[in-house]
């Protein structure tokens, strides 16, 4: 009888996700793709990507490109920062559970240094996990979107940090100098009663940012939580929105009585069902935003001096549900990271023995081309015939895991670097917390 009765729930669910995005049911919830244990478009997954490894570098959920910039902005050097989190199995206010909040995930620094050769894999002593200096005892560490602002002549550069603490989601405000990269010096603790669940960042400003919130109805509610947050996914209910938020700039300067953290907040985009990833082109004209639960990501114009969204300007298919995203230096293609199999990683959030949560990268051009309708050849899996060609927006896929052990589980973000070639992805459930994929020449 209970049976029956969970039958017909679990028919009436799956008909509902079928009628509010049946491609994202079709592609992400009923199908399992045969992807392969690696691909890389532009090499060997075997001979050409490799996983960095260290204790607690796990669980990645984002990482991005530490600009090192000249007194007029010309490009010296790049690191990467990573977002980790070893506890996320029994810490995750997005997909649960919310367990044990206690140990704190870390945030590490990379400096990919110059360009590896065939075999070589990534010196560990270019791999540092930050020491939070003056970061207050008791005080929860949760990070998921990561975003640092670029440092010109080697001042010190403002870095945020999304903290998905016990109470509740605050975005953390650290300090991180070029002569002391390895110490992010904690400044303040920013909380609003906008901050319903923080995802991902986009900086407009040594000061100011965008900021996803993936949710209205939260994992956190009491009782309800749980079901709530669930059936806001599943419907995929347009409850999500972005924010811009201004911060006065910090000050040590006690004497008189100290201004709010938050100057002023503005909605950007309102009525999203989850928003994840969020990133501004280089030109600062445009604002990509992806949303999960339609499986699409979607293209604004922005206005640079306010801040302000001017219209959407399309929206592109992608065959996951995707996560973070980021564009390349030269703003020719917008990098998407996601979950091609939505059961698979909420399995793999539960710990259940033998899951495993697949991988896909891929690049959309954001430069107008003919449209091809004959794209995405190469893929083991190919975006074609799980999405309809959009008009001008080509889509290639980067990097595809089965997630299995010896592949590449739960990519979350993915990053490419312009001066190496290199492709970074990070992974949500990843035992090793960075691949690394040199092209091969
Ligand atoms: C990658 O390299 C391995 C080992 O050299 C080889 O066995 C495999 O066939 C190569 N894969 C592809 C897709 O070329
Ligand atoms: C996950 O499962 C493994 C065994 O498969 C166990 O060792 C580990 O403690 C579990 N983690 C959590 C957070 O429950």
């Amino acid at each position: 009888m209970v049976s029956t009765r969970i039958l017909a729930y679990t028919a009436g669910l799956i008909a509902i996700i079928v009628w509010r995005s049946g491609r994202v049911a079709k592609n992400n919830i009923l199908t399992k793709h045969n992807f392969p244990t690696g691909y890389y478009a532009e090499g060997n997954y075997t001979n050409d990507c490799t996983t960095l490894k260290a204790p607690e570098l796990k669980y990645c959920e984002d990482a991005t490109f530490w600009n090192l910039l000249d007194n007029s902005g010309k490009f010296v050097d790049r690191g990467l920062l990573i977002s980790c989190d070893a506890g996320r199995k029994s810490w995750n206010t997005v997909m649960g559970p919310l367990r044990d909040p206690e140990p704190l995930g870390s945030l590490w620094l990379y400096e990919p240094g110059r360009k590896l050769q065939a075999g070589q894999s990534p010196p560990l002593e270019r791999f540092k996990r930050l020491e939070l200096k003056g970061y207050p005892a008791g005080h929860d560490f949760h990070p998921l979107g990561v975003e640092i602002y670029p440092s010109y002549a080697g001042a010190p550069s403002n870095l945020y940090v999304i903290n998905h603490a016990r109470e509740r989601t605050v975005i953390e405000h650290f300090i991180l100098s070029p002569s002391a990269p390895t110490i992010a010096t904690h400044v303040r603790t920013i909380t609003s009663p906008y901050f319903v669940s923080p995802n991902s960042l986009a900086l407009t400003s040594p000061d100011s940012f965008y900021v996803t919130n993936d949710h209205l109805l939260t994992r956190r509610l009491p009782y309800v939580g749980n079901v709530l947050a669930v059936i806001e996914s599943i419907f995929a209910l347009p409850l999500g929105f972005v924010s811009h938020v201004t911060l006065n700039p910090y000050s040590t300067d006690t004497s008189d009585a100290p201004a709010p953290i938050i100057k002023e907040h503005t909605f950007a985009v309102l009525f999203v069902p989850f928003p994840n990833g969020i990133a501004i082109s280089p030109s600062g004209t445009h604002l990509a935003l992806s949303s999960t639960t339609l499986g699409h990501v979607s293209i604004y114009a922005r206005d640079k001096a306010t801040h302000a969204i001017a219209g959407l300007i399309q929206s592109i298919p992608v065959p996951f549900t995707p996560d973070n995203l980021h564009y390349t230096h030269d703003g020719e293609s917008l990098i998407v990271s996601g979950h091609p199999n939505f059961p698979a990683l909420t399995a793999v959030a539960a710990n259940k023995t033998g899951a495993a949560a697949p991988s896909w990268v891929l690049s959309i051009a954001m430069q107008g081309i003919e449209l091809k309708e004959d794209f995405d050849v190469k893929a083991p899996v190919s975006a074609r015939g799980l999405v309809p060609a959009v008009h001008s927006r080509e889509v290639t896929t980067l990097f595809q895991s089965d997630g299995s052990a010896a592949g590449f589980s739960s990519s979350a973000t993915g990053l490419k670097d312009p001066i190496t070639g290199n492709l970074y992805v990070s992974g949500l459930y990843a035992e090793d917390g960075l691949l690394v994929c040199r092209p091969s020449s």
